[in-house]
């Protein structure tokens, strides 16, 4: 049993999620996170919603609500839908919390202790029309590398680098085409190239890293400069340096404390379950291994400003250093990264209406022919497009005719004939074959979903679905009325492997695979899902967390032998047909247009 930690990005809360969020950090970290539960591993699951910085302060100048308001009002409506997905966090937190300050703060006391972090006076962008400082992503012009003209003050989407604003050439205000007023300030610089060498050791160390994420790396590491963790900006975590602390105009870096998140919220996890000291199991145990879910926009955060605040923190860079209060703590496994998804050829976006909401989407279809849309057909190695025409066709000829139809049928002819499930007599070449090939399913997509290959997984497992329906059309247990010995046998076949199918299809389709498990004469809970609770620190207004018991589910990585005589019900259809002209037209809230 190995320790796993499963780091999923933290989404902002200035609005809510759309599927193209999900696609990225969402469903691919819960499919991964239930597979290891059920291969006996022990998972700890954790993010949270990320809630200081520009984004959220923008939003709430747009709503007139306060940036903590929003936090609160976003922080909710993500808690629900990431529930609705049925995403098994350990905790989804958030960052507003006493308990995520105080670690940031000890790994920013840290990383000056040893040397990685130090003040610099840089120039700031300022709008000279207000005098309000200008937060680098409302800032755009020409990226000074590739050439781009639409790159952002902070990064370029063009090449992926990481920019300042006064790099970019022909810089002007985002919000209201101005040229910025550049004029000196101080902020504390992470000394990345004081760290490179141990980042470099360290990713030559890695393996099995998607080649987009590994190649984006040691690019990123070629041209690492000093990167400033702290903003003139009030909405943020204080500074906790002497002479700084007391300034309400200065805060730590957004990225710099929501990455910290994920230790944060594994204190707190822990804290919470009444085993403070649980959280070190994961981050200092050189056999735990952790892996971080995120979509592509967020890799330089994971691969490199990540590992390099551990790094510093520990004291292992170029300059030494000691450990912080924490200890040393273990730097990621694996950064599991998506690429895009978007709809129709555009990339998701608020403004274009080319959005589609989890929350709207949850509503009218459930989550789980979502979760099968997105492992099927997402963004994992290349970006890629949701249609409601593609939608409508994976789910009907895919879920509805393949596996639906498969369980239906199994379990109906059983109920019709035996009223439960049928003891086997000797089986056939036919019979073995199948149930060969249902047994090496475990191992082959086992490996691909360990491996965070999820296309490949759950290939392998709608493979067995199509052998199944083709053993039933070749079996035609319909037509053995004068052998119901035979007739018995092939619906155990049949039942068994829909069985094991089900059991393969646990990580995507948890919610019909619990209805599976009850249709199949099982009692109990198969699959667990999260829980929504209202907690608490010492004097706070309550806020959700996400939080489970997923420790004493029956789902299990193995084949489970049904049992013969165990009474059976007539089913009702797991999944059902969308209708067609949903593929053409789009729902309401999201309409196709022509
Ligand atoms: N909020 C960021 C985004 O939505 C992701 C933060 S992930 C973490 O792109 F690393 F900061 F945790
Ligand atoms: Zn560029």
């Amino acid at each position: 049993m190995s320790k796993i930690l499963a780091a999923v990005a933290w989404p902002y809360a200035n609005g809510p999620r759309h599927i193209g969020h999900v696609s990225g950090f969402g469903v691919p970290s819960d499919v991964f996170a239930r597979y290891q539960r059920m291969a006996g591993n022990d998972v700890l699951m954790v993010s949270g919603s990320d809630e200081h910085g520009t984004a959220i302060q923008v939003q709430a100048d747009k709503e007139g609500l306060t940036p903590q308001q929003t936090a609160d009002k976003y922080h909710r409506v993500i808690v629900g839908d990431l529930q609705g997905l049925g995403l098994t966090y350990d905790l989804y937190t958030r960052t507003t919390t006493k308990n995520h300050e105080a670690v940031t703060q000890e790994l920013f006391r840290a990383l000056v202790a040893n040397g990685y972090v130090v003040p610099q006076v840089q120039l700031g962008a300022i709008s000279p029309s207000t005098g309000r400082t200008l937060a680098d992503r409302y800032i755009e012009g020409t990226c000074p590398i590739c050439g781009y003209d639409g790159a952002r003050g902070d990064q370029c989407d063009n090449c992926g680098q990481q920019l300042d604003p006064v790099d970019l050439i022909n810089p002007r205000s985002r919000i209201n085409g101005e040229t910025p007023q550049f004029v000196e300030t101080e902020h504390f610089f992470l000394d990345l190239p004081a760290l490179s060498g141990a980042l470099g050791r360290w990713l030559d160390t890695r393996t099995d890293w998607r080649p987009n994420v590994m190649n984006f790396s040691l690019q990123l590491l070629k041209e690492l400069r000093p990167r400033a963790i702290t903003r003139d900006l009030d909405w943020g975590i204080r500074i906790p340096v002497d002479g700084w602390s007391d300034n309400p105009m200065k805060s730590i870096y957004v990225w710099f404390d929501a990455v910290i998140g994920y230790l944060s919220a594994s204190v707190e996890w822990a804290r919470r379950s009444g085993e403070p000291e649980a959280w070190r199991e994961w981050w200092q145990n050189p056999a735990a291994r952790s892996y971080y879910f995120m979509g592509k926009d967020n890799i330089t955060f994971h691969s490199v400003i990540w590992p390099g605040i551990l790094l510093g923190a520990n004291g292992q860079g170029d300059r030494g250093g000691r450990p912080s209060a924490f200890g040393p703590l273990d730097l990621p496994t694996e950064i599991v990264s998506s690429e895009f998804l978007t709809m129709s050829g555009s990339k998701f976006s608020t403004s274009r209406n080319t959005v589609i909401y989890v929350g709207d989407f949850l509503r009218d279809f459930g989550p789980d022919l979502l979760r099968y849309f997105i492992a099927v057909a997402g963004p994992e190695n290349q970006d890629a497009d949701f249609t409601w025409a593609e939608f409508v066709r994976r789910t009907n000829t895919e879920l509805n005719d393949g596996w639906g139809n498969l369980v239906n049928r199994s379990v109906n002819m059983a109920v019709k004939y035996n009223g439960a499930i049928p003891a086997p007599g000797t089986l056939t070449d036919l019979d073995v074959a199948l149930r060969d090939a249902s047994a090496a399913a475990f191992a082959t997509v086992g490996e691909a979903l360990g491996r965070a290959r999820f296309k490949d997984a759950i290939g392998e497992a709608m493979r067995l679905v199509g052998l199944a329906n083709k053993y039933l059309s070749d079996a035609e247990p319909w037509k053995l009325k004068a052998d119901p010995a035979r007739r018995d046998t092939v619906l155990h076949t049949a039942l068994q492997v829909v069985s094991d199918c089900n059991t393969l299809l646990t990580p995507f389709l948890p919610h019909s695979a619990q209805r599976v498990f009850e249709q199949l004469g099982g009692q109990g809970v198969w699959a667990a899902q999260p829980e929504i609770r209202e907690v608490s620190e010492d004097g706070s207004a309550d806020y959700p967390v996400l939080t489970g018991d997923y420790t004493a589910q029956q789902a299990t990585w193995r084949s489970l032998p049904i049992v013969p005589g165990t009474p059976l019900l007539k089913p009702t259809p797991v999944f059902s047909k969308l209708d067609e002209s949903l593929g053409e037209t789009g729902p309401e809230w999201a309409p196709v247009t022509p």
